[in-house]
């Protein structure tokens, strides 16, 4: 009897070390996996670098706590399963072990207040202030963002695009006009929900020149699929030149001639418009001419068939005049009146008129 458990407890020792074996393995493994796996999407901003180490770190440490408990109670179900003839066998007597409860606490106690502590940094180093900054405000509405500029004698200047300059620090005051929207830049790795009656925060500071995705990550109707526009991060003076480009800016020590060339086209035929001003009209809207197929508003080819240049204006200007059949108000973003220059939209107009006689 003595000899055989002598042998038990050896061969147990023996099962504990090849289960942590296969767990050590295994955790490797994962974490190889793990770290070579591309989860994200380029980083183009300060905070990008911060956020994907605090992912590493999180995934260092998560995979080998999964992948052993895994491990131990795959390795258990097989190894102690009940064989033929055992039925009304029970297992030996448990009795606790307050060496191993201790340990078993104080590991995961330890790896957590480690983690907490180094998200605490992080998010301390990304929200705090920074010299600097410039104010961007985002507003969401069904279905798109507007984003403002401070101007000149206390104006706005809004734009479509999220135009940034490089390696600036931006803090990004979101609201909306309507219901829970989500500002997110993935590149960024920052997203903020846009609260009806408040104003969110968030700041960013872009490290990469490009042209990265602006999505709304909160589902807010119909249209929410299609409300992505851009983010332009450019150098600092490609940003200033394109500023003073924009609209509704109010400069009085401006030249007559330099208001002269602000005022003319951006040289984009009605059809170029169509697929670029955003949100685009052929993101929502099937017109055979531009090669567009949704179906999120109506069918252009149909709906403006024959129709006149005031009555595509009026379409475009102000979209909950006119609902076509099938469609609700509010679908279509009602402020291409402010995004649009008013030679934009003769454009696209006669661009409509022309291919939907
Ligand atoms: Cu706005 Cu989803």
């Amino acid at each position: 009897m003595g000899s055989e458990q002598v042998k038990t407890s050896r061969e147990s020792r023996i099962e504990l070390f090849k289960m942590l074996g296969i767990g050590a393995v295994a955790s490797v493994i994962g974490i190889i996996a793990g770290l070579a796996i591309d989860w994200f999407p380029i980083q183009a901003s300060e905070e990008a670098k911060q956020i994907d180490s605090l992912w590493d770190l999180l995934l260092g440490v998560s995979v080998p706590v999964f992948v052993l408990v895994q491990a131990i109670v795959l390795y258990c179900v097989w190894k102690f399963r009940v064989r033929p003839g055992e039925e009304d066998k029970d297992g030996p007597p448990i009795h606790g072990d307050t060496k191993i409860e201790m340990i078993w606490t104080a590991i995961p106690a330890i790896i957590l207040l480690v983690l907490c502590v180094y998200a605490y940094l992080v998010l301390e180093d990304i929200e705090g202030a920074k010299a600097d900054t410039m104010d961007v405000r985002v507003v969401g509405e069904q279905f798109t963002w507007t984003f403002y500029y401070p101007g000149e004698d206390g104006k706005e200047i809004a734009s479509k695009e999220l135009y940034l300059p490089v390696n600036r620090s931006i803090s990004f005051d979101v609201q909306t006009k309507d219901v829970l929207h989500d500002f997110w830049v993935p590149a960024f790795r920052m997203k903020i929900d846009a609260v009806p009656g408040t104003t969110q925060h968030v700041r960013a500071t872009p490290t990469r020149e490009g042209t990265y995705p602006v999505v709304c990550a909160e589902l807010c109707g119909l249209g929410h699929a299609v409300m992505r526009q851009n983010a332009r991060v450019v150098s600092g003076a490609a940003f200033e030149t394109w500023l003073k480009e924009q609209p509704g800016k109010t400069n009085p020590g401006a030249t007559a001639g330099n208001q002269g060339s602000a005022g003319q086209p951006a040289g984009l035929s009605g059809k170029e418009l169509f697929t670029s001003v955003q949100p685009t009209c052929s993101s929502c809207h099937t017109l055979a001419d531009a090669g567009s197929n949704s179906s999120t508003g109506p069918n252009l080819d149909d709906a403006l068939e024959g129709k006149s240049e005031e009555y595509i204006r009026q379409g475009i200007l102000e979209p909950d005049q006119q609902i076509a059949a099938g469609f609700s108000a509010g679908i279509m973003p009602p402020n291409y009146d402010e995004t649009l220059k008013p030679e934009e939209v003769d454009a696209l107009v006669k661009y409509l008129a022309k291919v939907t006689k």
